[in-house]
């Protein structure tokens, strides 16, 4: 069976966009595949982490996860920091890669913006730390949004560049599972930008956490324009927020975009938002109860991290022995 590996990082609020662009796929995938699902606590500390927000987002993301109903028995759900081999992983392929390559990355030049200088060197080798998640178990298939396109690309180059050094296969080429109308979700305030955790204003988007009358009141300020909604996706050429707002129906209704055109097209944005809004509502609600009677059973949500971790170091560790003999590191105990 092909096995998946995708991680979230444990950083501020889980929003719509985290959901439908990579859990909802997740969840969609767990019967399919044998797969891992991990709460990428290492790659949020690249920027600072208040010790204790860090803690309990890894919590809030875990409960998220299950609560939008992935099966903590059938998956491998853990914390990366758990498991060492990511680290070790990590180095071996910040010696695989090349400078070049990571200079090339986009979402470095983004995070980093001007203060370049400033930026952690974790942040620069983040993407050796991801290949390093996805090549410790030797997954081939990887669902993500599509801000991280680039980055698996770079995860082929590094299986690639590993493979051929040594002259063994033991890295698969992995495939990157980008599906759904969800795939990239735009800011409320601006339709032209991603809809982000680090954004700083949190009308920009839509929190897992934000109850009904904060999802309306989001959906009512968000952009707009003058015009009426297009019947047919041809409209929606520099009408940023119009795409965006029909895109996220479709996706929560998982319907066609096309579709979503023919049905609401001709009409206005207020009435238009509030269906929006109380589609959200009735879809994200039933997750939110539940995560909230997750998050009062920490007990429970670090019993799945630790029990995960586990399986996933069983998994780990033949790869890593493979990998540190064929680097030439004497590991064994004698
Ligand atoms: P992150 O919050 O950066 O750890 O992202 C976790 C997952 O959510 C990744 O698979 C991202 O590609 C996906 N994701 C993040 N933001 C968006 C967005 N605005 N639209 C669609 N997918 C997203
Ligand atoms: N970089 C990803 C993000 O910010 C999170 C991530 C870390 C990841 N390791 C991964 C995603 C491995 C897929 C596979 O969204």
């Amino acid at each position: 069976m092909s096995r998946i590996f995708s991680g979230v990082q444990p950083t501020g609020d889980l929003h719509l966009g985290n959901y439908l662009g990579a859990i909802r796929n997740w969840v969609r995938l767990q019967d399919d595949y044998e797969c891992l699902f991990c709460v990428v606590d290492m790659h949020a500390i690249t920027v600072w982490q208040e010790p204790d927000n860090l803690l309990a987002n890894t919590r809030e993301v875990t409960a998220a996860l299950l609560a939008s109903g992935i099966d903590p028995k059938k998956n491998i759900v853990f914390n990366q920091s758990r498991v060492s081999g990511h680290a070790q992983l990590a180095w071996i392929f910040n010696c695989v890669a090349r400078m070049g390559w990571l200079n090339r990355m986009t979402q470095f030049k983004e995070k980093a913006g001007k203060q370049k200088e400033n930026a952690s060197i974790g942040l620069f080798a983040y993407p050796c730390l991801m290949a390093a998640d996805i090549l410790l178990y030797q997954a081939t298939h990887v669902p993500v949004g599509e801000d991280q396109k680039q980055h698996l690309e770079l995860t082929r180059d590094i299986a690639h560049k590993f493979n051929s050094d040594f002259k063994k296969v033991i890295f698969p080429i992995v495939k990157p599972l980008i599906f759904g109308t969800g795939t990239r979700v735009m800011s409320l305030r601006d339709g032209t930008k991603k809809m982000s955790k680090s954004d700083p204003s949190d009308l920009s988007r839509i929190n897992m956490a934000d109850d009904a009358s904060i999802i309306t009141k989001k959906f009512r300020k968000a952009k707009s324009d003058t015009d009426v909604l297009p019947d047919s996706q041809d409209g929606f050429k520099g009408r940023p927020e119009a795409a965006n707002l029909m895109n996220i129906y479709a996706a929560l209704s998982d319907t066609d975009i096309e579709e979503v055109c023919q049905q609401y097209g001709a009409e206005q944005f207020s009435a238009f938002k509030k269906e929006l809004a109380d589609l959200a509502v009735a879809k994200l609600s039933p997750i939110q109860d539940e995560m909230r009677r997750l998050m009062a059973d920490t007990e429970y949500v670090d019993s799945v991290l630790s029990q995960g971790a586990d399986r996933a170091q069983a998994l780990a560790e033949p790869v890593l022995e493979e990998v540190c003999a064929t680097i030439g590191f004497l590991r064994s105990r004698a």
